[in-house]
């Protein structure tokens, strides 16, 4: 008889241990006025359940709590996120949702199958969310599919849109103005925000076109930064 692999037995481990475990809402004050969640909870939720599927790598810890921090604070009734490369924003959202129940369905987005793209995902594209109940995989334009659901769903209310696409500064000023300008109680997670100067070679495109859209659309959102470093993840939080 064949030895089961290590990730079988790590599988069956984690499935064991799943069953003892029972999270609760990391948000213990609904009320408050200010972005808060527990995040003893959340550390724990990363380190036990997240890490171990997704790693840490597009998304180091800072940018992981302030991804589930946003979905356990907000409870938005639908996700769209792209691009889906792997599905690994796409897998962060959905365990939140299995975990805290949050209710919420996951619409993931990436370009064809045929379309050149130096990030595109090839054969890879969707396998960490594969067969996953609540997680639907389109092909596309990222901001044009998320709205074109967005209104077949009737305009659900306080929907998150989860910007990792092209970083370009004029395709996230554009994606950012096209979400804000059709849904009025929309907030936003955009991926490679961290600010860095021109002369650092490093992608400015995403921090710039964040800073726009902040002047454009002024008291629409609050801005909370995950800080510290590369490659850095913004969240606009519906006021
Ligand atoms: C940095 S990767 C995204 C990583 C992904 N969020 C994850 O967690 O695994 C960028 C992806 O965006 C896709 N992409 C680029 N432009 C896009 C667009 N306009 N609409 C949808 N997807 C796009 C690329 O094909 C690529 O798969």
């Amino acid at each position: 008889m064949p030895r089961p692999s290590v990730s079988t037995i790590l599988g069956r481990f984690r499935r064991q241990t799943e069953v003892k475990r029972s999270w609760h809402d990391p948000v213990r004050n609904p009320a408050a006025s200010e972005f808060e969640v527990d995040l003893w909870t959340l550390s724990s939720f990363l380190l036990e359940k997240l890490v171990p599927v997704v790693g840490t790598h597009p998304y180091p810890l800072n940018e992981l709590l302030l991804m589930s921090a946003a979905a356990c604070r907000l409870k938005p009734s639908v996700v769209f996120d792209w691009g889906t490369h792997i599905g690994a924003s796409a897998r962060i959202f959905s365990e939140c949702e299995r975990t805290f129940n949050l209710g919420y369905e996951v619409h993931t987005i990436d370009l064809p199958s045929d379309a050149a793209h130096a990030e595109h995902p090839g054969a890879e594209h969707g396998r960490l969310v594969r067969g996953l109940e609540k997680v639907h995989l389109h092909r596309g334009d990222g901001v044009k599919v998320a709205l074109d659901i967005w209104r077949k769903l009737g305009g659900p209310k306080r929907p998150l849109f989860f910007v990792d696409g092209d970083h370009a500064y004029e395709s996230v000023r554009d994606e950012l103005g096209e979400i804000f300008s059709t849904v009025p109680d929309a907030s936003v997670i955009a991926h490679d925000t961290f600010f860095q100067s021109a002369e650092s070679n490093y992608n400015v495109g995403p921090a710039r076109a964040i800073d726009e859209i902040g002047e454009k659309f002024p008291g629409r959102f609050r801005m909370i930064k995950s800080g510290l470093g590369l490659p850095g993840m913004t969240l606009l939080l519906s006021r």
